[in-house]
């Protein structure tokens, strides 16, 4: 199915003169001291309109987009495992918007979801977002209000929290990555929930950025050992990066430490909304121009981002140890043997074979329910309406479940679950590779995948796809922990 996972409406990744990380996030960020008493380190973030250059090409104009803070992506909003954390959202759009802070696991009426968790923050309003950080590791923020536009036109950002004693490198690297649909001016293009993506892959573009800019050679020195942590931000687009000549190290999925181990089929691969942490070694001779390739689309494979060994000297010239696993977050251990089972069957979407579905209470054909309400996915038979509907799954605080995820569907769905993370326990049959936990697990077309939590977190979670079309095409639900 994937040649039917190619870019839509004749766009195609021709412009690939790919990511200028140049400013933003590229150096070692330090963190200032806290004071002595354990205040919360506060950030402000103002989401708003901005102009900012997408393209390298110097004739190209400035893009009309939403920024928070006026930069794509947003300020990188960093903390330490175990302080308490403070954002200041300010909301400079002329519409309603909410911070989602991914992946953490934080107290419910900090997640914000518009009417599930918060009253949405209209135009000129304020809400403070407050909570501390069990976990270290790299997660993003981004609004979840028309969450397809908004993060479309470029609000979200980095939210990393450092370990109590990261591993040692010689510099870190945050690369958020994004997809544009752009014409040759730079300027975004197409409406936004545009029918076919909703009912294909999602919005997927003709412009990859990193950093909110095409990427040109990342200077590295030989010997030099990065960590790279990367962000897929990416309404619809999944990545899949090979590095040639090099041997990256995947340390964290999804912000939690996973045995340090080479990436499976030899490369990285993320769907919208996941993260990895990498150690790179740069292990090629000064001069040395070695490529990262996205080819998850064979046919569209293109140079994602190009390492550029610095001429002169190398930096060491002993190969460093092999990096050391990072110490676990504090996760709760589901218990398999007393887990309450679930199926929840993926069904929908072009090429599918789905008829008739549920939504808000009524029973509807495929027909009605695409002309009607725009809803083409359901997650057992049910179409999501938002964030208020009933929730199809009432969980009992402290329990453990084990959900059985199936595919059905030809498409590529990165599920995530809201305030909490899970282990992936096994995947088409088989125990997964590293058991790692995640908080977003991609499926592919017809994958069967068993994840397992611990209920801990008492409140309505959303539990959806991130391909952000998809979930605004119904593919979501409420999970109420109680
Ligand atoms: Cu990254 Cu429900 O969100
Ligand atoms: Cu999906």
């Amino acid at each position: 199915m994937r040649s039917n996972l190619t870019p839509s409406h004749g766009f195609s990744i021709s412009r690939r003169r790919l990511l200028g990380a140049s400013a933003a996030g590229l150096g070692l960020a330090v963190l200032p001291a806290l004071p002595a008493r354990a205040e919360a380190r506060a950030y402000s973030l103002a989401p708003g309109p901005a102009r900012v250059k997408l393209l390298a090409d110097p004739k190209a104009q400035a893009a009309d987009v939403w920024a928070f803070s006026g930069s794509v992506p947003g300020p990188v909003v960093r903390a330490r495992q175990g302080e308490r954390l403070s954002i200041r959202l300010g909301n400079g759009l002329d519409r309603a918007t909410t911070l989602h802070c991914h992946g953490l696991r934080l107290p419910n009426g900090m997640d914000g979801v518009p009417e599930l968790t918060q009253a949405p923050v209209d135009p000129g309003g304020s809400f403070v977002y407050e909570f501390d950080l069990p976990d270290a590791g790299t997660y993003w923020y981004h609004p979840h209000t028309q969450t397809s536009e908004q993060v479309g036109r470029g609000l979200y950002g980095a939210l990393i929290v450092e370990e109590k004693q990261p591993p040692k490198v010689d510099r870190e690297l945050v690369w958020v990555m994004d997809d544009w649909r752009v014409d040759d001016a730079g300027a975004l293009t197409g409406e936004f929930n545009h029918p076919h993506d909703i009912s294909h892959g999602g919005r997927i573009g003709n412009l990859i950025t990193v950093n909110g800019a095409e990427l040109d050679d990342v200077p590295v020195r030989a010997g030099e050992r990065i960590r790279l942590r990367l962000i897929n931000a990416a309404n619809g687009r999944v990545f899949g990066l090979g590095f040639e000549g090099l041997d990256p190290q995947v340390i964290a999925i999804d912000g939690h430490p996973v045995a340090p181990h080479a990436p499976e089929g030899g490369r990285v691969v993320m769907g919208p909304g996941q993260r990895r942490d990498l150690i790179v070694d740069m292990a090629g001779k000064p001069g040395d121009r070695l490529a990262v390739v996205d080819d998850y689309f064979e046919r569209l494979a293109y140079t994602f981002a190009t390492f550029v060994h610095e001429p002169g000297s190398a930096l060491r010239s002993s190969p460093l140890d092999a990096p050391m696993a990072l110490a676990a977050n504090p996760l709760p251990e589901p218990d398999l043997a007393a887990a309450v089972a679930s199926d929840i069957v993926i069904e929908g979407g072009a090429m599918g074979g789905l008829r008739q579905a549920m939504y808000q209470g009524e029973k509807l054909s495929l027909m009605d329910l695409w002309r009607r309400h725009r809803k083409v996915w359901v997650l057992n038979g049910v179409a999501s309406s938002g964030f208020t509907e009933d929730p199809m799954f009432k969980l009992q605080r402290g329990r453990s479940y084990r959900w059985r995820l199936k595919n059905d569907t030809a498409w590529d769905h990165p599920m995530h679950l809201h305030g909490h993370a899970f282990r992936i326990l096994t995947r088409n049959g088989k125990p997964a590779a590293h058991r790692s936990w995640s908080d977003t697990v991609l499926l592919h077309a017809d994958d069967e995948v068993e994840i397992a939590f611990v209920a801990d977190n008492p409140g309505k979670w959303l539990f959806h796809c991130h391909v952000l079309e998809h979930h605004f095409g119904g593919m979501g639900t409420v999970v109420d922990v109680a």
